[in-house]
């Protein structure tokens, strides 16, 4: 009998960002982000991602370095690809760097970086990253153009977007939903064939989880929103040890 390939160990990175925006929301602090990562840190997860925008709408530069004090977890630092925020990641060398496209305007992260495109702009950032021993990733579009401008830019990981998923998921549109697992699987695949590691994050639920934590390949998620929200109903611990179970019986 053949046994199917064995899956790799599934690591939550719990974002925390959403802490600190009810935080600045009266000005004070509380409740404070670095609670929610000493939580996190308490029940099991295994990263804290943490995205300093250019406009501190949640974290702020001052948090960077409570957080990465207060545990031992890895850091994971959402940034935009800027001469700022590189300057940021070389003072703090959080464990990880995530280059992600940032628009001031969006609400969120609103798709994958053009790695392709901005493979000039990207170049001298990663190399400064990698020189400093930060494990730099990209988030991007599970697609093959992205991927190989991945490859040419020597990153260890990158980091598949999975917002397309997660709204085809809410429409009910399976469908669509099964079209974006497919890319997101065949992309980690050929992430994996090339020597990188596969992640992936965004807009990530107890509903619609599984079926992206059963793809073997990846060897880690990225997940804030929801288990912010849900913290509010259940507590930050029940959260993060719910999605871990749900993510360990896709496995
Ligand atoms: N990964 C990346 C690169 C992100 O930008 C975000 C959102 O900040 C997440 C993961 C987490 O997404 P969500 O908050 O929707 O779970």
């Amino acid at each position: 009998m053949i046994s199917p390939a064995p899956s790799r160990p599934l690591r939550l990175g719990v974002n925390i960002d959403h802490v600190a925006t009810i935080r600045n929301a009266r000005g004070g602090d509380h409740p404070d982000p670095v609670r929610a990562a000493q939580i996190v840190a308490a029940v099991g997860g295994d990263g804290i991602t943490a995205h300093l925008r250019e406009d501190r709408r949640h974290i702020r530069d001052a948090d960077l370095q409570r957080i990465q004090e207060a545990t031992d977890l890895p850091l994971n630092l959402e940034m935009a690809a800027t001469e700022e925020m590189l300057a940021i990641a070389l003072k703090h060398r959080p464990h990880a760097a995530c280059i992600v496209p940032e628009k001031r305007e969006e609400r969120t992260t609103e798709g994958g970086l053009d790695a392709a495109g901005l493979h000039n702009t990207l170049t001298p950032i990663v190399w400064k990253l990698k020189d400093n021993d930060i494990r730099v990733s990209l988030f991007i579009e599970a697609d093959e153009r992205q991927l190989d401008a991945a490859l040419r830019l020597g990153v260890p990981v990158v980091e598949f977007h999975t917002g397309e998923y997660a709204h085809a998921h809410l429409d009910g549109d399976r469908e669509r939903m099964s079209a974006e697992l497919k890319r997101i699987a065949d992309m980690s695949a050929l992430a994996v064939k090339n020597g990188i590691e596969p992640h992936a994050g965004h807009g990530l639920t107890y509903e619609n989880v599984q079926p992206i934590a059963a793809i073997p390949q990846l060897a880690e998620l990225n997940i804030g929103h929801y288990l912010v929200g849900e913290a509010i109903f259940t507590g930050l611990e029940h959260a993060v040890r719910h999605m871990r179970e749900l993510m360990d019986e896709a496995r």
